[in-house]
């Protein structure tokens, strides 16, 4: 296990971040001028209309896309030196699991694949992984004996490998019915709670951005930039009982609204 301590400073500056695809008459401006910082132990949600950059503002963050203009660091290092020394943990909006590899191999696939990339890092048992978030049953399955919930969940269990202390996650949930949605909710919580990594969580459900939050940004399409960023002080921990309260309903009333404005907005 990692130590519990929480660590304070440090985090993931985006600063003026601006991203287009094509060109010429193509030419789409995906990310306009993006600014967000997200401190250590933070859990940092984003939602926004289908298309406003989500996918790829995460994308930018992990390195896997380069972006026009400005700036990403990571506990003060560039995206480069944090994906080279295994700080940032990343869940697509797709599982992207190996076939041929057993739901444990698929886990322990970093591992080793980036034997040298470890050094001074903590590693996490795959097993204690998997074990956590429902599948210690599953390990010996492949990935098409499984559901798309539990391939969700085996892509979750495999960004934790390296103990990332950023965590980047697309839509982990979105193939989970409500009832499993809502567990794995409180099950992410209760890791995060002993675990804290700077989150940056990607989602369409207003309650979920709630329910898990310390902030949630709004997103706006077309072109792709913050709308606006709302506080969720609700206390923690937070259990179900979180849904029934009028601070709960009060807030979900505040993010739709704002969510009806931008669409609106951008007519999507
Ligand atoms: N590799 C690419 N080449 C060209 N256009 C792209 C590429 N990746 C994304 N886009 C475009 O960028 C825009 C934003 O895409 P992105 O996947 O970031 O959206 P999103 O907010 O994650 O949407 P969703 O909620 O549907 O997942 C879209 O218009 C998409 O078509
Ligand atoms: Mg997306």
């Amino acid at each position: 296990m990692s130590s519990p301590l929480l660590t304070v400073t440090g985090g993931v500056e985006v600063s003026n971040v601006s991203k287009s695809y094509g060109t010429g008459d193509a030419r789409t401006t995906v990310l306009d001028n993006v600014s967000l910082s997200i401190r250590m132990g933070e859990f940092v949600s984003v939602i926004g209309p289908s298309g406003c950059g989500k996918s790829t503002l995460l994308k930018v963050i992990a390195g896997l896309t380069p972006a026009d203009s400005g700036t990403v660091t990571v506990d003060g290092s560039t995206v480069k030196a944090a994906t080279k020394n295994k700080m940032i943990g990343l869940v697509p909006q797709s599982p992207a699991l190996l076939p041929w590899r057993t739901v444990l191999d698929n886990v322990a696939l970093p591992m080793n694949v980036n034997r040298g990339a470890n050094t001074g890092r903590t590693l996490r048992d795959p097993r204690e992984i998997l074990d956590r978030f429902g599948l210690g049953a599953a390990v010996d399955k492949y990935p098409s004996q499984l559901s798309g919930g539990m391939q969700q969940r085996v892509a979750i269990a495999r960004a934790f490998v390296f103990d990332p202390s950023v965590l980047l996650m697309d839509e982990p949930f979105s193939a989970l019915d409500e009832m499993n949605r809502d567990k794995q909710r409180l099950g992410l919580l209760d890791f995060w709670q002993s675990n804290r990594k700077a989150v940056l969580f990607v989602t369409h459900s207003v309650p979920e951005a709630i329910m898990l939050s310390d902030r949630i940004v709004v997103m706006a399409a077309h072109p792709g930039r913050i709308a606006e960023i709302i506080d969720v002080t609700l206390p923690r921990p937070r259990t179900e009982d979180v849904y029934a309260t009028d601070e709960f309903r009060d807030l979900e009333g505040v993010v739709r609204t704002t969510l009806r404005n931008v669409m609106g907005e951008t007519h999507v």
